[in-house]
């Protein structure tokens, strides 16, 4: 995590550790997102039924939300193995022949950021899981020749926080395609809580609840901001997670009660002092901030523009009027005339 408290992304490896540990195991400890894991479970007791592997499944949604936590799950309650791969990864199409002759039987394969998955090794997949059929081409010019090889059934499973980008072909393949949305406080709160008893650490309700309410939806986050949460209460209170300590430790950690960190203002307060209220273009304005692209994309502008602070234009990022208070500066003139009427 960066120096100046970067919640969203960015990973250290202690991060990458803790995470592992918190991380729900079953479908029954997988909490919120109720639709979904009633389609879910339905999918992996039907197919267990038939004694066959669960379709191809596409999880789709912003970083953090349990993509990668409910593709661990649906194997596990499949009592499949877990093989786990990425797009950038399968940079060649013997990559991607490799993992796929590897499969055993009923195995879960992983594709992580499967948007980025090179066009050649996409090809690569359809047959794969349509037909179950590698084709690969070997040898080079008149004298290359395709074999075919039959592969294991397995169950594909896909992440992305970009839907947007997986090519339609890839898309269509999937057996179901699942979007997670931002949780719901309550549900943040029993995640900190949850958190809580496996990190033993010491909470009460309040407490959860004020973790949650700055979690911007996002169950990595509630868990990170438990972790400063409890730092702070186990070096300067006595080891309980009140709302109270909750709150001063949130502050001393520049998370504000809207759950936006530096990052989050530091984006709001360039389109706004640096660029007039916008629109700015999202490659100036991740220059402004010094964040590439795509993290202020994936990352920041989701919940920017869910809490409407931000809009997002054909012509670039504009700021709202909420943006402007969020940061306590007056909006521009320009707003709609108070209605004198009212007034009055
Ligand atoms: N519904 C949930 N219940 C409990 N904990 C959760 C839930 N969803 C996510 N988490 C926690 O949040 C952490 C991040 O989840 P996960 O890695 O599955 O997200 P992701 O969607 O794959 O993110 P990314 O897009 O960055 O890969 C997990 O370690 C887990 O502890
Ligand atoms: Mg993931």
């Amino acid at each position: 995590m960066r120096e100046d408290g970067l919640l969203a992304t960015a990973q250290t490896e202690e991060d990458v550790a803790i995470e592992i540990g918190l991380r729900p195991r079953r479908l029954v400890e997988f909490v919120g997102q109720e639709s979904l894991k009633e389609r879910l479970s339905i999918l992996i007791e039907a197919a267990s039924g038939r004694g066959e592997a669960v379709d191809h499944i596409l999880f789709s949604g912003p970083p953090g939300l349990g993509k990668t936590s409910l593709a661990a799950i649906v194997a596990a309650e499949m009592g499949a193995a877990f093989r786990s791969t990425s797009g950038p990864a399968l940079d060649r199409p013997g990559d991607l022949a490799a993992v796929l002759t590897n499969l055993q039987p009923g195995d879960v394969l992983f594709i992580d950021e499967i948007h980025r998955l090179p066009r050649q090794v996409e090809e690569v997949m359809y047959p794969a899981m349509e037909d179950r059929q590698l084709d690969i081409v070997v040898g080079k010019g008149p004298a290359a020749s395709s074999i075919k090889i039959d592969l294991p059934e397995f169950t594909l499973i896909g992440a992305t926080t970009r839907v947007g980008r997986v090519a339609p072909p890839l898309r269509d393949r999937f057996g179901y395609v699942a979007r997670l949305d931002y949780y719901g406080f309550n549900d943040l709160a029993s995640i900190v809580e949850r958190s809580s008893h496996l990190l033993e650490c010491r909470t009460d309700a309040a407490g959860c609840h004020t973790i949650a309410r700055r979690s911007r939806g996002t169950p990595r986050i509630a868990n990170r901001l438990l972790r400063r949460v409890r730092d702070y209460a186990a070096v300067r209170a006595d080891g309980v997670v009140t709302a109270e300590v909750a709150d001063v430790a949130l502050e001393v950690f520049e998370v504000d009660e809207a759950g936006l960190d530096k990052v989050d203002r530091s984006i709001l307060e360039a389109v706004i002092v640096k660029f007039a209220g916008g629109p700015v273009g999202l490659s100036t304005l991740a220059i402004a901030v010094g964040e590439d692209p795509e993290t202020v994309e994936d990352a920041y502008e989701p919940f920017l523009i869910l809490e409407g602070l931000l809009q997002r234009t054909p012509r670039g990022r504009i700021a709202t009027e909420g943006a402007y208070r969020h940061l306590g500066m007056e909006p521009p003139q320009s707003s709609p005339p108070i209605d004198q009427g009212t007034l009055l």
